[in-house]
């Protein structure tokens, strides 16, 4: 998701460097028109719609099922069989001395994993775990969405309960959020606010693990916030709060612009901006030498500059999946759906740099200091069972169209109370200035001490305290 980096490196350095002589000049007068037009922003909604994303012709019968089935995960034999043949094949190619994750996933590292994958992992047991929450499915726009939904085991009598919808990304899942599922339903028996327990409800995306695949080109973060909305009500909650980070959060986003009056409170660990902004420029230009001036904090220099220094070449660096998969996911997808030793490969080099850029420089991609091999693995499972890599990454294709600088979530600001959790491992960093300009109403916004991108996964303490903390404070209101 470094798509507001590269725009803004991509911008900066093309259109805008040469024009930057002119910023003396044109900053007085374009900073007056741009606080005016942006001050001046009336909070609208942006419409619902409508879809159906099943094969062929929409039948048009009698309304769609409308039930909510129970579901749970079965580890087939015969699923084990074939992946274990898989792994006892792999191929691995020549090492490259002192490469470490410089070049990608590092294949001597990657032997180890396949090994524990091969030798020691247990999908039966790990499907156990993940069968400990209750699963659903029902049908939405002609697809299968899953989810879970998971409610507090005690409460006091008379406790409220505050239902959130959590929404994962890409190359994560509905796994990310075991961890922090117990700190939320159970606080009190966790260290936190025993006042503030939730009800959670946790989605697939369409395409991802165990929700189907829509059939039909188009399915973007629309459709989902769309039928996630759809979901909700199904499950009779009028109003709630919204989670998310990486997809999640730009899906969660333009759900909390389609029914503000649904939405209590959006909490986001990422935050995706509209690009190309001049009057972001100008407060990046200004913001090296004169933070204060354009409304940024020392620590947020210190989180933008060293990543704006590297500029192209680090945006290149790790943005190389990100062209694959907005131009031809199907290509790549044909590798990974048939190699389990390549899934792994592609989704834990996320898990590494995305987690911390400098995890390149260690030998096992830093992968063990935050994260088990089984939690790591299980997340590729859900992939690999499933056989969504190729439609989970066709998320991007869809996500990156010809306007996607223009949609209509980008000309509607964001009205509902927002909170922004800004981990400092995160790849882009948002402060509070410049996402002022889209979310109009934040109620809180921290700058957490540790973690990356996959925050819900990696510090899920430090994630569901701020997320309580930011509850709280609309509760108040
Ligand atoms: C992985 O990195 C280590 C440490 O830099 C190096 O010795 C090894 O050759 C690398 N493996 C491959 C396959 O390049």
């Amino acid at each position: 998701m470094w798509r507001q980096l590269l725009e803004e490196g991509r911008s900066a350095i093309n259109d805008h460097w040469p024009r930057c002589l002119l910023i003396p000049v044109a900053v007085g007068l374009g900073g007056a028109l741009l606080c005016w037009k942006l001050h001046g922003q009336k909070t609208k909604s942006i419409e619902l719609g409508e879809g159906w994303w099943g094969p062929g012709e929409k039948p048009h019968s009698h309304g769609e099922d409308t039930r909510v089935r129970p579901f749970v995960i079965e580890a087939s034999e015969a699923d084990i069989e074939d992946l274990h043949a898989r792994l006892d094949d792999t191929r691995f190619f020549l090492p490259l001395e002192d490469s470490r994750f410089h070049y990608g996933f590092n294949s001597t590292h990657l032997k180890k994993v396949i090994s524990y994958w091969r030798n020691a992992y247990d999908w039966k047991k790990q499907v156990k775990i993940l069968n400990k929450y209750p699963h659903f499915k029902t049908t939405i726009e002609g697809l299968d969405i899953h989810f879970i939904h998971v409610k507090p085991s005690h409460l006091t009598p008379g406790q409220k309960v505050y239902p959130i919808l959590m929404v994962h990304g890409w190359p994560g899942s509905f796994y990310e959020f075991y961890h922090i599922i117990p700190l939320l339903t159970d606080p009190g028996n966790h260290d936190l606010d025993p006042n503030i327990a939730f009800e959670v409800i946790c989605p697939s995306i369409p395409g991802y693990g165990f929700s189907g695949a829509s059939s039909k080109k188009g399915f973007n973060a629309f459709a989902a916030a769309r039928i996630f909305y759809k979901l909700m009500l199904r499950l009779g909650f009028h109003d709630f709060y919204l989670q998310g980070g990486d997809w999640g959060s730009r899906i969660t986003c333009i759900l909390s612009q389609m029914r503000p009056e649904s939405v209590k409170g959006l909490h986001l660990n990422f935050v995706l901006l509209p690009t190309g902004r001049l009057g972001r420029l100008k407060s990046l230009l200004l913001g090296r030498y004169a933070p204060w001036l354009v409304g940024l904090t020392r620590e947020d220099v210190r989180r933008i500059y060293p990543y704006m220094e590297k500029n192209v070449f680090a945006i290149l660096r790790e943005t190389g999946y990100l062209h694959i998969q907005a131009t031809k996911p199907d290509t790549i997808g044909s590798a990974l759906n048939d190699s389990p030793a390549g899934l792994a490969a592609y989704i834990l080099e996320k898990f590494s740099t995305w987690t911390d850029s400098s995890f390149r420089e260690e030998e096992d991609g830093g992968l063990n200091r935050k994260f088990s091999l089984d939690d790591l693995l299980t997340n590729v499972m859900i992939y690999w069972v499933t056989g969504s890599i190729a439609s989970s990454m066709r998320f991007y294709k869809e996500g990156f169209t010809r306007n996607y600088n223009h949609t209509p979530d980008t000309k509607v600001g964001v009205s509902v109370p927002a909170g922004i959790a800004a981990f400092p491992c995160e790849m882009v960093h948002a402060p509070r200035v410049w996402a002022r300009q889209k979310f109009h109403n934040i109620i809180s916004y921290t700058y957490l001490p540790r973690g990356g991108h996959f925050a819900a996964f990696e510090e899920p303490e430090l994630l569901a305290r701020d997320i309580q903390n930011f509850v709280s404070k609309v509760e108040k209101k």
